[in-house]
């Protein structure tokens, strides 16, 4: 497991965000990003991603691909995947329940990532 939390500079405690990923040999799997809502757009995702898939090449058994499932309906986290790099490799169709009684359920996209792509 790789668990990044990016605190606030300032006080050095308030959590702006986190990530967690799980690896196994050379693959691993991102399981949760979340950064606080009032400081998302600020570079925060972005920061705590690369973070984290460096710590993973850095491991004795270096990680060399990354995937994580996404909602279709998310455009804030596939545009911060896609900023990265990762491309969709799959899809799993309604994979999501409904967010309210009688909305359609969401298909999950699995994403790709080839680290020794990033810069
Ligand atoms: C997805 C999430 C982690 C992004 O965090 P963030 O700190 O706001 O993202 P960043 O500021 O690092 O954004 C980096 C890039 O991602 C893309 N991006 C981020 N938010 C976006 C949005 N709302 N719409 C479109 N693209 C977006 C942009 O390309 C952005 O670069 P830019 O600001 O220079 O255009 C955040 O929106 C969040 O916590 N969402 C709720 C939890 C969630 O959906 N997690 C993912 C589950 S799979």
């Amino acid at each position: 497991m790789v668990c990044l939390v990016a605190r606030d500079p300032l006080d050095g405690f308030t959590v702006q965000g986190l990530c967690v990923f799980q690896h196994a040999a050379q693959e691993a799997e991102l399981l949760m990003i979340a950064v606080d809502p009032m400081r998302r757009r600020q570079g925060i995702g972005l920061q705590l991603l690369k973070a984290g898939l460096a710590r993973l090449q850095a491991q004795a058994q270096a990680v060399s691909t990354c995937f994580l499932e996404v909602a279709e309906s998310n455009p804030a986290a596939r545009g911060l995947y896609q900023t990265l790099g990762f491309a969709d490799v799959g899809r799993r169709k309604a994979y999501y329940p409904p967010a309210t009684p009688g909305s359609p359920a969401d298909d999950a996209i699995i994403m790709r990532l080839d680290l020794s792509t990033l810069c």
